[in-house]
């Protein structure tokens, strides 16, 4: 396997050596020469540039160019090692970290769920079959409904009642389309009972008020014959509706009303008092989890407002609490959003991926500051936003973020996810933007047909990490160099199931090297090993309704010699296995 070296601006020759863990010495001496060499010779001629004539600068640019010509290609990359301990455990994977975001947005809700009991599109009240049996498949925990922008816009009144009396209203934040209101919350709970989900309400802060929230909970909720909760038995729900989350606003610090830190707290306080949970069974156990609004991006103006949030928690008093604290990011590079989901190369495939690992770093700061207010962690961060945010596809209406999603989608998705499971301890929500046909979705739809997309099979093979317990993978990843990006060539997480059995994920980031693993396992005996793994001849390869198998997960298995694993893995592939013991 050869490893191909690009030189960096202020990569030292010891950075360098680091780099190249499997070289052998004099290859890395080789390398280093030259790369010593070339920097010097690039410095010189750059310090000539302007100072002096041309004529003599010209012999240091032709040697930093011969040098340099000589620094890359150098060695085969060694196979990555894991080390895998099963007798140490870390934090249980929470399932809700596979939850789902649908938004009255574009075909979000209206075609990609609701076509409406009258459609010849085979559905069950109104919602689509064909979605529902994918979506089923996947398990999804929860969805967050119904937005997004879209909630603090939200009266839930227009969306209750006999469907020829529904209020039909305007969506102005999303190209400013008919919003039916068909699609209410009889119709989210009936959907949500047809997929096996937790419901994430987002309630009108920005242009509601706590009354209306507190009615929309008792109208849900409340068990006792209050004239609320019999409209609702008018409306063919006699028993209470089970609501597992409330979002308290929706990034109140920008569409959700331009709030400033101290405005959204006094809300806060008050939607936390008064919008409660009546449902019986929700008293003691399972009760409904409340989230705060929290940061969108990285940067001082969202660390204040995290210190905000949780220093007020950290002096709330019986009469307000919150469960949670919402995080927004997209990957994105730049806004407005430039990257096509289509027709790119390996330059767009790695600078997205470089973007979305930052991620990490954003979780870890916001953590440390949730750690000095709550150092017992009883405030989950819920990423209830993520995903890639492309360019709109042309030809669409750009308020509908209709976008195609790829195999770099895959790769990005796994990432994301083992950085979630990597932080198992505070992040014990998230969920990817969005559900369908809107942002980086499982699932596209065009009237009657419907295709899965490489994120949704990502999706469908983490399944058994759903509540899974975190076991810690040591490795050294090596890299994956594509111009002046750097990035780790493999990444990985292992868990163990409810029944004992371990799983393992290996993602290989290099989109042209296959990678050599090796697992080491500790408190072990590993007979066999197999599993799925996803991949694509190309980083843009996509499924289309005409050609819906090109990123397909197929049987992968890995050989066991003297209780260790040994698989090699595609370029850009997605790889889940369980071992047999
Ligand atoms: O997911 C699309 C939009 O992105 C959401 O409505 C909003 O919360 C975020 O800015």
């Amino acid at each position: 396997m050869t490893f191909t070296l690009a030189l960096e601006p202020g990569l030292t020759c010891r950075a360098l050596k680091r780099r190249l863990p499997g070289m052998q010495a004099r290859a890395v001496s080789f390398a280093e020469y030259c790369c010593l060499v070339s920097r010097r010779f690039v410095l010189a001629s750059r310090f000539l540039k302007g100072k002096t004539s041309p004529a003599i600068r010209r012999p240091f640019v032709i040697l930093a160019l011969i040098c340099t010509a000589f620094s890359p290609p150098v060695v085969a990359a060694d196979k990555v090692e894991l080390s895998v301990d099963v007798t140490k455990t870390g934090a249980k994977i929470d399932r809700n970290i596979f939850g789902q975001f649908a938004e009255h947005l574009g075909h979000g809700v209206y075609e990609g769920i609701w076509v409406g009991p009258d459609s010849r599109i085979p559905n069950t009240r109104g919602i689509r079959n064909d979605v529902v049996a994918a979506l089923r498949a996947i398990k999804v925990p929860n969805v967050r409904w119904p937005g997004g922008c879209f909630a603090d816009e939200y009266h839930w009144r227009k969306g209750v009642g006999p469907a020829d009396k529904r209020v039909v209203t305007l969506n102005p934040n999303w190209g400013g389309v008919i919003e039916p209101n068909a699609f209410g919350t009889r119709e989210f709970m009936d959907f949500l009972d047809q997929i096996g989900s937790d419901a994430y309400l987002s309630v009108n802060v920005g242009s509601g008020t706590p009354q209306e929230a507190a009615e929309w909970l008792e109208y849900m909720t409340a068990a006792q014959p209050t004239t609320l909760s019999k409209e609702r038995t008018a409306n063919g729900h006699p028993s209470p509706y089970k609501i597992g989350y409330l979002g308290i606003g929706n990034e109140s610090w920008d569409c959700g009303g331009n709030m400033t830190p101290d405005y959204y707290l006094s809300q806060l306080k008050v939607y936390s008092r008064f919008v409660r949970n009546f449902n019986p069974a929700q008293q003691d156990k399972q009760q409904m989890l409340k989230i705060a609004v929290g940061p969108g991006g990285d940067g001082p103006r969202w660390t204040e407002w995290t210190e905000a949030v949780m220093k007020a928690y950290q002096q709330h008093t019986w009469s307000w609490d919150i469960n949670g604290l919402s995080m927004h990011n997209y990957t994105v590079v730049q806004w407005p959003p430039s990257y096509t989901s289509v027709g790119f190369g390996e330059t767009e495939y790695s600078q997205i991926l470089k973007s979305t690992l930052e991620i990490d770093g954003l979780i870890s700061k916001h953590s440390a500051i949730m750690d000095k207010y709550d150092p017992e962690k009883k405030v989950a961060l819920v990423v209830d936003e993520w995903g890639g945010w492309y360019a709109p596809l042309p030809g669409s209406n750009p308020g509908f973020l209709v976008q195609q999603n790829s195999m770099r989608d895959a790769v990005l998705a796994a990432l994301n996810l083992n950085i979630f499971a990597r932080h198992a301890d505070r992040v014990r929500g998230a969920n990817i933007a969005q559900m369908i046909n809107v942002l980086q979705a499982m699932i596209i739809t065009d009237n009657e047909k419907m295709v899965l997309t490489p994120t949704y099979y990502v999706f469908k093979m983490y399944v058994p990490f759903q509540d899974a317990t975190f076991v810690p993978v040591t490795f050294d990843a090596g890299w994956y160099t594509h111009g002046d990006i750097a990035l780790p060539r493999v990444d990985a997480i292992a868990a163990k199931d409810a029944n004992g059995k371990l799983w393992l994920e290996i993602t290989n980031l290099d989109p042209k090297q296959p990678a050599e693993i090796e697992v080491n396992l500790t408190g072990i005996n590993a007979k066999a090993a197999v599993g799925e793994t996803l991949t694509a001849p190309k980083v843009d390869s996509v499924n289309t309704f005409d050609v819906p198998n090109t990123v397909l997960p197929k049987p992968i298995s890995a050989q066991v010699r003297g209780g260790k694993l040994a698989l090699t893995l595609e370029p850009k592939s997605v790889t889940v296995i369980s071992v047999e013991q």
